[in-house]
Formats: structure tokens, C-alpha cells, sequence
């Protein structure tokens, strides 16, 4: 296997299916069960603000009765121990990564456990327990201007910019459980690739960008994952 100065990783909601995580596009996927426009965008939270809290609240809770799994793991194994830079970008939510021992992340969609006021003190704090509209801002004192730290569709994902010196410097990105559904994450692997990088898919099938990949692996995260990387060497 060649060795590769800076690999960059891409998940989805894929990888923490068999943690027992929703993904969002599966048959039994949360969009399939919820509608994203009543509950995922400013508007719908602006609209009824208990309703979105508490699809969060739920899923925090969530969170808190789940592990990491293996396929999580490999990557941070991976992080520590592969000679060259590896840099995680999720477009997930939960802190499976980081409990696998995931240090180098950059979680493009927000993160459940973590708030944002927006009221006066714009801090964003660590927050692992329920959120509503009457809870107090840590930093700032101030009730009712409280929201998750979650990129909503029609909001701008974070890190763009860094991410995308990311993917010009890469010379192996890698893409593991997302559908390649949303934008600008499913525009990726064209960025990495125009500017040289090796780009493989690993899912649980195909995706409508499989030709894009110059190679592919399917099946279940926690087996191709470990399998994947174990090839890859140093
Ligand atoms: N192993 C590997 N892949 C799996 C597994 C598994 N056990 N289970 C499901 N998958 C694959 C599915 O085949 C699918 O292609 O994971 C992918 C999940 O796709 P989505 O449900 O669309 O999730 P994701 O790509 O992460 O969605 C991107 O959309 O709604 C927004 O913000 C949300 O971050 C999310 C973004």
C-alpha cells in the first residue's frame, strides 16, 4: 500500500448505525419517521421551539445509551498510530468519535451535547442534559435564548474553509456512511479529487456517487472499516 502524507476522512450517519444511531435516509431513517422542515431548519424552531427541543433533547438522550463501535474505533487507532496526518470531518452529531479516542475531528453539522446563545453572550458551553426555552445560559444568565449548536438545513455548515484546504492538500480522502445526499459534504470527494487525491467509498452499498470513487468497499461499517484500514498499513 503507498503511504499517504494527509489522509482526510468524511463520515455520515452511517457509521453509527450499528451503535444504534437513526441514520436520516434509510428506510427506518429519522426523515423517514419526522419531518425534517418542522423540525431541522431556524424557521421550524422559531415556529415551535418546544417541538425542535425536545427532538433534541431526545436524541441527546440518546447519545448517553449508545457506544462508540469498532468502526469508530479503527479511525481513532488510525489517527494515532498511521504515520501520516488524518484529519475526521463528520457531518454527525453525536460524540461517538470522540469516545472511540477521536482527537483531529471536525464536526461540520454541530454537536448535540454542545448549546449556543443567542441572546447576548453568543457562547457556545458543553450541554449534556434536556434544553428548553426556559433554561438559563450558563455564561450569561439569561433564559429563552438557548438552541442547540446544530447546523439547520438552510444554515452554513462550519469549518468550510479550513475543510477545504483540507481536501486540496489531501492526497487520500476517504468517505464512510454518508449517502452523499447534502451539500457542500457530497461535493467532497470532487474537490479532493481535482486536486489529485486517491478518493475511496466505504458504505453500506453504492451511493449515487459511487463512479466518482476511484474505489469502493460495502458492507457493514464495523467490518469494512477495521478491514480497510488494517490494509492500508503503515
Ligand atoms: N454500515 C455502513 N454504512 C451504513 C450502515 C452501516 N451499518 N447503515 C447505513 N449505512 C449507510 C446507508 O447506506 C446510507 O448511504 O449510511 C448512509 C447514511 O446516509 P444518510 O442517512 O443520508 O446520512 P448522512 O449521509 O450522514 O446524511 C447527511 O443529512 O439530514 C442531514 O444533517 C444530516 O448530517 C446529515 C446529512
Amino acid at each position: 500500500m503507498p503511504f499517504y502524507n494527509n489522509i482526510v476522512i468524511l463520515t455520515g450517519a452511517g457509521i453509527s448505525a450499528e451503535s444504534g444511531l437513526d441514520t436520516f435516509r434509510d428506510k427506518e431513517g429519522l426523515w423517514a419517521k419526522y419531518d425534517l422542515m418542522e423540525l431541522a431548519t431556524p424557521e421550524a424552531f422559531s415556529r415551535n421551539p418546544d417541538l425542535v427541543h425536545e427532538f433534541y433533547n431526545a436524541r441527546r438522550r440518546q447519545v448517553k445509551q449508545v457506544n462508540s463501535n469498532a468502526a469508530h474505533m479503527a479511525l481513532a487507532r488510525m489517527e494515532m498510530e498511521y504515520p501520516g496526518y488524518v484529519t475526521i470531518i463528520t457531518q454527525n452529531v453525536d460524540d461517538l468519535h470522540e469516545r472511540a479516542g477521536g482527537i483531529n475531528l471536525m464536526h461540520m453539522h454541530g454537536e448535540l451535547n454542545r448549546i449556543r446563545c443567542e441572546g447576548g453572550c453568543g457562547a457556545v458551553q458543553t450541554w449534556r442534559d434536556d434544553l428548553g426555552r426556559e433554561t438559563v445560559c450558563p455564561s450569561c444568565g439569561k433564559a429563552g435564548h438557548l438552541r442547540p449548536h446544530i447546523v439547520w438545513f438552510g444554515e452554513v455548515p462550519f469549518h468550510l474553509e479550513a475543510i477545504d484546504i483540507l481536501l486540496r492538500e489531501c492526497d487520500l480522502f476517504v468517505s464512510i456512511g454518508t449517502s452523499g445526499s447534502v451539500y457542500p459534504a457530497a461535493g467532497f470527494v470532487q474537490t479532493a479529487r481535482a486536486f489529485g487525491a486517491k478518493t475511496v467509498e466505504l458504505n453500506m452499498e453504492p451511493t449515487a456517487g459511487r463512479d466518482v470513487f476511484d474505489e469502493g468497499y460495502y458492507g457493514q461499517a464495523t467490518e469494512i472499516v477495521p478491514k480497510f484500514i488494517n490494509e492500508l498499513g503503515p
